[in-house]
């Protein structure tokens, strides 16, 4: 899908012929670094640094990153990565500026989460506007994103969540399939494989963002009830907005996933994607305590994640580290290194209710067969979380 695509959420946004040639040279730039100079950098680590290092004793990521900061190879890719992040919002910025106050007088606030949204559109946006937005959401511009996922231009506005949906679009070069949603749709269809007599009733997303990976939920489960959180009103904005535009009921909450505003016991799914490597590692222990206990007896929670540094070569651990490094994302490599298993069962989980899956991708399948079996991570998957073609999503979670 080009990036002069129509963007369903703000159909009125324009872009200028300039304006979507960049957008068009710049996901053919990502695809050429995170493909051609990826592999690149992993032939010369092969042959020119693993047969050497072993003797040095390179065994885990971390002396991979220091023998491989002095090889031009690395050097170039980390570059032209840096450049390419810098360029993303330089290209995506200036026709959501335009507009500044995009905002639409559909995208009402209610003061409390517990209060009902009272326009008739199919989708409901909860803001709380005293809510404390974490200063690990907003002193940090993550990935780089000039503003985070919650600066604002005006009141009611919701720029950042087009500027954060615009972004992925070209910066995952496709990868994410054309409603940026593959994450969502793969899981959700694996658990519906998996357990064809499971009917939740109500799916829960935490960090949902703009709501890419909320929405699959419906079309897998069409009788649920579906329900998004996150604590960035600007991306809420554009999240209610988007669905509405799709038609798809979804209630969406400004809250803490720290502190849930949901009864015990209340829903059947607790779903996250890309959301706990943002979290900081302190946190961590109160969220998945939080999702024990809005999930009912019977329910099952899923995160799509980085893959434990553990689960992985440790080659492919100190790719996947870059963006803990240079990209601006300061939680991920702690939360890399932690044991889901052990994480999961502090959380309140027996142990013998977690599991971990790797998840093709449907996208890139094509529509593979949906009863792909259920299997542990294989330790030499270099697909793993990598955005790349043939990518697969690796999963952690429990049934309670
Ligand atoms: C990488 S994005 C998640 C992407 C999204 N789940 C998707 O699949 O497209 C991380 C999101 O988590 C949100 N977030 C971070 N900490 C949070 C918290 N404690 N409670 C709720 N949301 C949080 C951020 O505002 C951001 O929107």
């Amino acid at each position: 899908m080009a990036f002069d695509q129509i963007n369903p959420a703000i159909p009125a946004l324009t872009k200028t012929r300039d304006e979507k040639a960049r957008g068009n040279f710049l996901r053919s730039f990502r695809r050429h670094i995170f493909e051609d100079l990826a592999r690149v950098m992993r032939e010369d680590y092969a042959t020119q640094v693993a047969s050497r290092s072993h003797a040095q004793g390179a065994r885990d990521a971390e002396e991979i990153h220091r023998l491989m900061r002095q090889r031009s190879s690395f050097q170039f890719y980390s570059a032209l990565r840096v450049a390419s992040q810098d360029l993303l919002y330089q290209v995506v910025r200036p026709p959501i500026e335009r507009m500044y106050r995009v905002s639409a007088s559909t995208a009402k606030s209610t003061r409390s989460a517990k209060g009902r949204a009272r326009h008739g559109r199919t989708a409901r946006l909860h803001l709380e506007p005293g809510l404390p937005v974490p200063r690990s959401v907003s002193a940090v511009d993550i990935h780089l994103m000039p503003g985070s996922y919650t600066a604002a231009y005006a009141d009611d506005d919701m720029a950042m969540g087009a500027v954060y949906d615009a972004r992925l679009r070209i910066s995952t070069f496709g990868v994410f399939g054309p409603d940026l949603d593959d994450i969502g749709q793969s899981v959700a269809q694996h658990l519906r494989a998996l357990k064809p007599d499971f009917q939740p009733r109500r799916i829960l997303d935490l960090g949902c963002t703009v709501g890419h990976n909320t929405l699959p939920w419906r079309q897998a489960f069409p009788r649920a009830e579906l329900h998004g959180i996150d604590v960035a009103a600007p991306c809420l904005r554009y999240a209610y907005q988007r669905a509405n535009t799709l038609r798809m009921p979804v209630n969406f909450w400004q809250m803490n996933a720290k502190h849930l505003q949901f009864p015990d016991h209340h829903f059947d799914v607790v779903f996250s994607s890309m959301f706990l490597h943002e979290v900081p590692k302190r946190d961590i222990p109160v969220v998945l305590r939080e999702a024990y206990r809005v999930l009912r007896p019977g329910g099952v929670m899923l995160h799509m994640e980085l893959p434990p540094a553990s689960a992985i070569h440790p080659y492919d651990s100190f790719y996947l580290d870059w963006d803990g490094r240079y990209n601006n994302e300061p939680y991920y490599r702690s939360f890399r290194a932690m044991n889901p298993r052990a994480a999961v069962a502090a959380a309140g989980f027996k142990p013998h209710d977690f599991f971990e899956w790797v998840v093709p991708s449907q996208h890139a399948a094509r529509f593979i067969d949906p009863l792909v079996e259920e299997s542990p991570p294989e330790s030499t998957d270099d697909r793993l979380g990598r955005l790349a073609q043939g990518v697969k999503w690796y999963v952690f979670g429990a049934r309670k």
